[in-house]
């Protein structure tokens, strides 16, 4: 599988935010993920959809929106509007029985919809909706802040998931060029990092550095 690279924007400058977009867009990013925070499902708060659509008038590059929200499924039209290409919601804030017509929607719209599992979740709890998902966003952190310390337990369930399931497997959180070897073996082909790619000198030696990690 193609390995793609989603830079969080969460660790960039955002003093200059539409700089910082152009840069990794030239550094060979493949998507840029956005994370969406409510100080209620997470103890921290970052944007919303006016700022995603701002961001989407700054790089040609597809949208990946991480929604770490309480009630994700009311505001996915707003997020779409916004430009969204890629939504994730988190399983630990919405009842499956639901996903299946959520993804239509979205589906006809040409955004694609995933689940987000925290750490301490079981993988089990996807199981519901595991037909409809365009992809799984396992968190290698516990979500709410960028620059924290990777948790091993998520290789264990990369290579569960990849056992039985085509879809992208993407992990989110202390991803850098000393466990992406791992994390891609085990199966995963979308690596999302924050501090690793945006508090080095060169972005582009950095993206490298993941995307190649496999060898
Ligand atoms: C954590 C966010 C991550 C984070 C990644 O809640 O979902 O996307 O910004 O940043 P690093 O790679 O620095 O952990
Ligand atoms: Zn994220």
């Amino acid at each position: 599988m193609k390995i793609l690279v989603a830079p969080s924007i969460l660790a960039c400058d955002f003093s200059c935010l539409a700089k910082e977009l152009k840069r990794i867009e030239a550094a060979g990013a493949d998507l840029i993920h956005i994370d969406v925070m409510d100080g209620h499902f997470v103890p921290n708060i970052t944007l919303g959809p006016n700022q995603v659509a701002a961001i989407k008038k700054s790089t040609k590059l597809p949208l990946d929106v991480h929604l770490m929200i309480k009630k994700p499924f009311k505001l996915l039209d707003s997020f779409v509007d916004a430009g969204a290409d890629i939504i994730t919601v988190h399983v630990e804030t919405v009842p499956l029985t639901n996903f299946k017509s959520k993804a239509k929607a979205l589906n006809e719209k040409g955004v694609r919809l995933g689940l987000a599992i925290n750490p301490g979740t079981s993988l089990g709890k996807i199981l519901p909706a595991v037909n409809f998902l365009d992809f799984i966003l396992l968190m290698s952190v516990n979500p709410g802040f960028c620059g924290q310390k990777f948790m091993p337990i998520v290789y264990k369930k990369i290579e569960t998931l990849r056992k039985y399931f085509k879809f992208d497997i993407e992990v989110d959180g202390g991803v850098n060029s000393d466990n992406a070897r791992r994390l891609i073996s085990c199966g995963a082909n979308i690596l999302v990092a924050g501090n690793f790619i945006f508090k080095s000198k060169d972005y582009a030696s950095a993206i490298r550095s993941l995307k190649h990690a496999s060898g």
